[in-house]
């Protein structure tokens, strides 16, 4: 019942709804006047009309009648799915544009840039693998093959070194240096992390476990072979490496923390991670991805400890690896927050 109603049968009408100075004389006790109640104007919902087609072919693969304006293109995907059985969620890459990013699960379909008749492309992605089980993967390789290296299991060095260990105490400090680091990995990628994909291609499995378990293997033959010679510098060398290294896996762990509380469980939110209590996370008034500057110190640390060559090299691709991924991270975090601090560079202070 609008405003102009309930004055009308007052037989007074007011500018602002309330009642004008009534006068003196008594109003005749009227009986309540039955009215019926005003219709509610309901608000007629535009149904969309979504057409799928192959971003490659441009076939037309689906087309959904009737869909919420308020449908997201998770639920878009389910729909879907239930027409093409082989292609789970997980697998669809939903685009505006035949070549264009991938729509996020999240996207409202009446917030998009589509008519009521709108037009997706569809990409397949492949097999999905759960990315707990590629970190599991790709983590406990390293873990136990570097652990076969150690304890010279036969056929990688000379049958008479099997089982065999070595007189340095550098070799023992190493390996358990790697093995903490590596299950250090494995419980944060089990009880830390919050990821925000749950899966990733399966082919990617692949490529990066020649990577983590091909280096491991490399560098353990050399690091646990009997020939290895320690440090030049000696206990100094090894202490400083071994301050280095855990000075920075600390920290590396305190920014994976910081990074956990950031986003509340199940949920994708991202925001602007800014330094904490903890003296560890302080860098982030400098740096975008922390977490990748302490992984590089642990590496340098490790390279220092060893002094081997292929533990060097290691160091080197990781940096540059983990330098694309820093600007690639550092620039959605620019074009995502106008507030970003502008002090910040993505991996190293002030270099890059
Ligand atoms: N040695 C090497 O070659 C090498 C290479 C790469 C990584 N690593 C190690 O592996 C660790 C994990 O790597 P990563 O590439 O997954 O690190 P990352 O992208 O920094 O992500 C770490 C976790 O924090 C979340 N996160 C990141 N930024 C966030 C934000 N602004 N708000 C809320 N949550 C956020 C991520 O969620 P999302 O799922 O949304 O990303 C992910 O769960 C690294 O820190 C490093 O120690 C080593």
């Amino acid at each position: 019942m609008d405003a102009l109603a309930l004055e009308a049968t007052s037989g007074k009408k007011t500018t602002n709804g309330a009642a004008a100075a009534a006068p003196a004389a008594p109003a005749p006790a009227q009986a309540p006047v039955k009215r019926k109640p005003a219709k509610k104007t309901k608000k007629a919902v535009v149904f969309f009309e979504v057409e799928i087609l192959d971003a490659k072919t441009k076939d037309k693969l689906c087309f959904l009648d009737k869909v919420e304006p308020n449908a997201t293109i998770g639920e878009i995907k389910s729909m879907f799915h239930k027409s093409h059985p082989q292609w789970y969620p997980a697998r669809q890459s939903i685009r505006l544009d035949p070549k264009g990013k991938s729509l996020k699960d999240e996207d409202v379909l009446q917030h998009l840039p589509v008519g009521t008749t709108a037009t997706f492309y569809f990409r397949d992605l492949g097999a999905q693998i759960s990315w707990v089980t590629v970190f599991l993967t790709e983590y406990t390789g390293p873990l136990v093959i570097y652990l076969m290296f150690y304890f010279r299991v036969p056929f990688i060095y000379a049958p008479k070194y099997d089982f065999t260990t070595s007189k340095h105490w550098v070799v023992h400090l190493a390996c358990m240096c790697h093995s903490f680091h590596y299950v250090k990995r494995l419980l944060e990628t089990l009880f830390v992390h919050r990821f925000s994909h749950g899966t990733m291609p399966l082919r990617n499995i692949f490529k990066n476990c020649t990577y983590y378990w091909g280096f491991a293997a490399w560098m353990a033959y050399y690091i646990n072979h009997p020939l290895y010679t320690p440090p030049i510098y000696g206990e100094q060398q090894i202490r400083l490496a071994l301050i280095i290294f855990l000075f920075c896996q600390i920290g590396n762990f305190s920014i994976h923390v910081a990074l956990r509380n950031l986003r509340p469980p199940g949920s994708k939110t991202r925001k602007i991670p800014y330094p904490t209590k903890n003296p560890f996370t302080w860098i982030f008034l400098l740096v975008s991805c922390p977490n990748y500057t302490y992984e590089l110190g642990s590496w340098l640390g490790f390279t220092l400890m060893t002094q081997c060559l292929p533990v060097a090299f290691f160091t080197l691709v990781g940096f540059i690896q983990m330098t694309v991924w820093a600007k690639g991270k550092h620039r959605s975090y620019l074009k995502e927050f106008r507030d970003y601090p502008p002090l910040r560079s993505p991996i190293l202070p002030f270099i890059l």
